[in-house]
């Protein structure tokens, strides 16, 4: 239904470094000093305690780097009957300085013995000497105390043997069920590792620096099969009929990318140009929606060993549907999972929509394999690293393979979407400290994953494509199987190397070949590094405000502040030492030239040939900044609009109308401007472009009808209805046309019977009931599924029956599409249903809930229902998605100590949050929503997420008192 989306902080720079341009002071803290043995001796009090009451050695967050691993031989035997594993371990360890203990990650694990062997003990066979194992878990790590000092520069063999249960929620080593077409409930047992949760499934070195080889072998029985990163070398028969398989040792890499599965999968498999075999995985009733992800895979992994001009280094790509699952993918390294909607193409369910989706999500994990599993950045304050250029590299990726999706014209609305949340004080930037595994997990966000990869599209744009691919194909030679930081990445695109540097094997660095890392652009000298960092180092978005003055363009930047205006008190200091080195670009109407301008000042002046008629910045609107005309700018390009909107570029109108609205809610433009410039949509002919108008006009109609003024509801859906009559009423209810026409599709006839357009909800009902007639067999255009089940769902038998076949649907498309339809009941009895399903587990999964909980909110029958559910039920809700390991909720640990122990379930919970609260526009909500946030306070409990929130309910209050008279007139005079 919603895919779910997603955040962090200190770096690993070495020394106190502070950024060298004027902004908000981000200093990035120095690794943490090492206490060493001699300290530990000296001040034991300043140590804490492990929990068998000992000193626990080691006091940071962040392991030492004295020892560290260099190869895995990890042995897993999991029970699905008893639900448990018993494992063991043997790691190769490299002890750089000597040491009397070495610390590594354990979380939730008996540890049942633990011996070391060094070289000598192995090559005379010698027994391994016995460790004494210390446990902290408040920083989920283990000591193992050595009788003897380790000697430097020596090699040793830790060996481990634990075991523990297979984890309940969606991180570990986990079990996952699904149902088969025949009824029967079946389990099976899966890794999902990144951030930090490798050490829930075995003790080892959890952070992305500590790269290593791992060799795996997995005991099995006969009936099940067993995959890894590797392909598998051989099975062996061992005691009690069970099998045991062993996989190829992997490359060199983090432990966040090692993944395993035992599940009973069928697969399709076919073989990249390069040789590498694609195989995708599902349950075996789902086997026949796999085909277009292989399809798929196979394209997207020809065209990256092509653009990035390396191999893929594995023999097998895996891509697994996996029934459980908390994000929407994870790149592991050759095996990679997904959530069964971003792989699974079911053509009798799966709409344009969905399908865009799933190529994206392949895309975007395959970018992975080189940007974060090849090259991986230094600490998760870089997530962006990886993120971002995976989300970056979908563009580019899917409009090659792909061209017939028109995915380019999608990619403006990634950045308008973090735009959002950017402009808000709460936001962060891109790299940002994290230290905690709940810091960690909240880099996974959109200003890591969108901005990331906006300010990377800004700057493809600004270098041109050719330098930025050289640049980015550098850095990749240059740092595959290590790890690398913002600086590397900036270095390697301002050095322009010679292709030859890089197919001779060479690499190209900065001193050898070129004189230094200045660009020069229009004669001007452009350093990367410092251009770049006043986007990364500093949170926010410019606002470029641009005055004509005959034929001088007067220039100014600020900080563009969602919801706070220039005469509120708060705007000036909020606007202090912010400032970016922007790439503008933009037209006039005199010429078909783009121009170019770098505005690294607070103000500056571009005196132009001629006088122009109108001026537009932000060609293509492939900056990351917001422009305000001021004087009559904003005039001229309506009048240019309505007399001729085709003079400028589709995605130029699409900028001009979200710069518009988003200067509405900065109270930098009136509402009716803004309105005024949506009027020439009725000739609108690119599609992207109408979507976006029609968008603002639904999220107006929204939040007018949540608070129940009723005749701006009633005027705006008339309003509505009438002006786009004629498209309406164009459209057909198949699959025919582009995927944008079937987008347009889509969203036109969602809303039309949204808005009890009656020839809408006639259709939708008649093709309801012959569906319903049909026993479920009816093939209903898959672009209009969800609509034709939502206006059924009207009705109690309608729901019902659409609840039942919710059950049954082995398609995970379709069954989206119903629980959507579902949520849109107006009866609360039946919401409330939904809700109590969702805690049960069962019919609708966990994974689920908090996509739930969103849709219902959105319902404006079902906003009060689903927020008081939150908060009458937050502790049981907390239980259910936060997984606290058993041994961080031991009697010793204070709540917010074990907090260091609260995973994923916060991405859950984050989005409960924000889903249930963000759409509130009163000052009692505001209110009601602080007192809640307080109470979780009292709890020990501080998100981020609740600054977020309450700056958005804000933000919408503000926007509701400016806005709400000068709608009600405009609608007044254009109806
Ligand atoms: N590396 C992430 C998975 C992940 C997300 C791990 C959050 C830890 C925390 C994966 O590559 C990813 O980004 N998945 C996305 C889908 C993608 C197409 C945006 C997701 O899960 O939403
Ligand atoms: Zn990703």
């Amino acid at each position: 239904m919603v895919n779910s989306c997603r955040k962090l902080n200190c770096n690993i720079y070495i020394g106190f470094y502070c950024s060298a341009i004027i902004l908000p002071l981000i200093c990035i803290c120095s690794q943490f000093s090492q206490p060493t043995i001699d300290q530990f001796t000296k001040d034991p009090g300043a140590f804490p305690v492990a929990t068998n009451g000992e000193l626990f050695p080691w006091r940071e967050l962040r392991l030492p780097t004295v020892v560290i691993p260099l190869h895995y031989d990890l042995f897993i035997h999991p029970n699905l009957t008893s639900l448990d594993f018993v494992a063991s371990e043997k790691i190769e360890v490299l002890v750089r300085d000597a040491t009397q203990f070495i610390i590594l990650h354990s979380n939730g694990l008996e540890i049942m013995n633990a011996t070391l062997q060094s070289e000598e003990d192995l090559r005379y066979r010698k027994p391994g000497k016995k460790l004494t194992v210390l446990s902290y878990p408040a920083h989920q790590q283990i000591a193992l105390l050595v009788p003897e000092k380790l000697r430097a520069d020596l090699r040793y063999s830790v060996a481990i043997d634990f075991q523990a249960k297979l984890a309940d929620g969606f991180e570990g080593f986990y079990k996952s069920t699904y149902r088969t077409l025949g009824g029967e409930t079946r389990t099976i047992a899966v890794t999902d590792f990144e951030p930090t949760e490798a050490r829930m499934a075995f003790p080892c070195f959890d952070e992305p620096l500590f790269k290593a080889n791992f060799s795996i072998k997995i005991r099995r029985e006969s009936r099940h099969i067993a995959l890894s990163n590797m392909p598998k070398i051989k099975t062996v028969e061992v005691d009690g009929g069970l099998l045991e398989d062993h996989f190829g040792t992997t490359v060199k890499m983090s432990t966040y990318l090692v993944a395993y599965i035992v599940c009973d999968f069928n697969s399709v498999s076919g073989t990249a140009s390069s040789g590498v075999k694609v195989s995708v995985y599902a349950s075996p009733d789902k086997w026949s929606q796999t085909h277009y992800a292989l399809e798929a895979s196979l394209k997207l992994l020809d065209f990256y060993e092509k653009y990035f001009d390396i191999q893929y280094p594995l023999p097998k790509l895996d891509l697994v549907a996996i029934p459980d699952f908390a994000s929407g993918a994870m790149e592991n390294w050759g095996l990679i999972t997904y959530r069964e909607t971003s792989l699974l193409f079911d053509p009798k369910t799966s709409s344009t929509s969905d399908k865009l989706w799933i190529t994206e999500v392949i895309a975007h994990e395959l970018a992975h394999q080189w940007f974060g599993n090849l090259v991986t950045m230094e600490w998760w304050n870089d997530i962006w690293l990886n993120e971002g250029f995976a989300t970056y590299m979908e563009l580019i990726s899917v409009n090659a393979t792909y061209p017939e999706l028109q995915f380019d014209d999608d990619f403006m609305n990634t950045c308008f979407e973090v735009i959002k949340k950017d402009s808000l004080n709460s936001s962060h930037p891109i790299s940002n400290q994290a230290e905690t595994p709940t810091q960690i997990q909240e880099m996974f966000d959109a200003v890591s994953y969108k901005k990331g990869a906006c300010i990377l599209n800004m700057l493809k744009d600004f270098l041109s494509e050719g330098k930025f691919k050289t640049g980015i194909i550098h850095y990749l030679k240059k740092f595959s199987y290590r790890n690398a930081k913002n600086d590397d990445l900036w270095n390697s695109l301002s050095n322009s190397c010679l292709e030859s540097d890089f197919t001779s094997g060479g690499f190209c660095y900065s001193d050898s070949k070129t004189t230094s890392n200045t660009l020069t652009f229009l004669g001007e000298n452009v350093e990367i590094k410092e251009m770049m960092t006043t986007w990364t180092l500093q949170k926010g978005i410019p606002l470029v405000v641009v005055k004509q003055e005959g034929r001088s363009l007067r220039l100014r930047q600020e900080r563009f502040l969602n919801g706070v205006f220039r005469e509120d008190p708060e705007w000036g200091p909020l606007q202090e030492r912010y400032l970016w080195h922007i790439p503008l670009t933009y037209a006039t109407s005199s010429s078909n030239e783009i121009h170019k301008h770098f505005l690294k000042s607070k103000t500056d002046t571009l005196d132009l040939p001629e006088t122009t008629s109108w001026v537009k910045f932000n060609v293509d609107s492939n900056g990351y900044y917001i422009v305000h005309y001021e004087g009559h700018g904003w005039d001229q390009l309506i009048t240019l609009l309505n007399q001729n909107h085709t003079l400028l570029r589709p995605k130029d109108r699409i900028g001009l109308i979200h710069d518009a609205f988003q200067l509405v809610s900065a109270g930098r433009l009136t509402l009716d401007k803004a309105l005024d410039l949506t009027r020439y949509l009725q000739r609108e002919t690119s599609i992207p472009a109408l979507l976006k108008g029609l968008e603002y006009l639904e999220l107006f109609y929204h939040t007018i009808d949540r608070r129940n003024i009723s005749d701006i509801t009633e005027n705006l859906k008339h309003y509505i209805l009438q002006y786009f009559k004629p498209v309406i009423d164009m459209q057909s209810w198949s699959d025919e046309g582009s995927v944008w026409d079937r987008m347009l599709r889509s969203v036109l006839l969602k809303l039309a019977c949204y808005l009890n357009h009656t020839p809408c909800i006639q259709k939708a009902t008649e093709l309801f009931s012959q569906w319903v007639e049909s026993s479920g067999k009816l093939n209903i255009s898959t672009d209009v599924l969800k609509i034709v089940y939502s206006v059924g769902a009207q009705t109690t038998a309608g729901w019902n029956y659409l609840l039942e076949q919710y059950g049954l649907s082995l398609s995970a498309a379709e069954k989206n599409k119903i629980l959507y339809a579902l949520s849109t009941s107006k009866h609360q009895e039946k919401l409330m249903k939904l809700i109590e399903l969702g805690m049960e587990g069962k019919i609708i999964k966990t994974q689920d809930l908090a996509a739930l909980l969103h849709a219902i909110a959105r319902n404006p029958k079902g906003q009060q229902l689903a927020w008081n559910f939150v908060k009458e039920n937050w502790t049981h809700l907390l239980k259910k998605l936060v997984s606290f390991t058993s041994s961080v909720c031991s009697f010793t640990q204070t709540l917010l100590e074990s907090l260091v122990g609260f995973d994923l379930g916060s991405f859950a919970l984050r989005m409960i949050i924000s889903g249930t609260t963000s759409h509130f526009s009163s000052k009692d909500e505001l209110q009601e929503v602080k007192l809640f946030f307080e109470s979780l306070k009292d709890q020990g409990i501080d998100l981020e997420i609740f600054q977020i929130v309450l700056e958005t309910i804000s933000k919408n209050i503000r926007w509701l008192e400016k806005n709400l008279s000068t709608l009600r007139n405009w609608l007044l005079i254009s109806i």
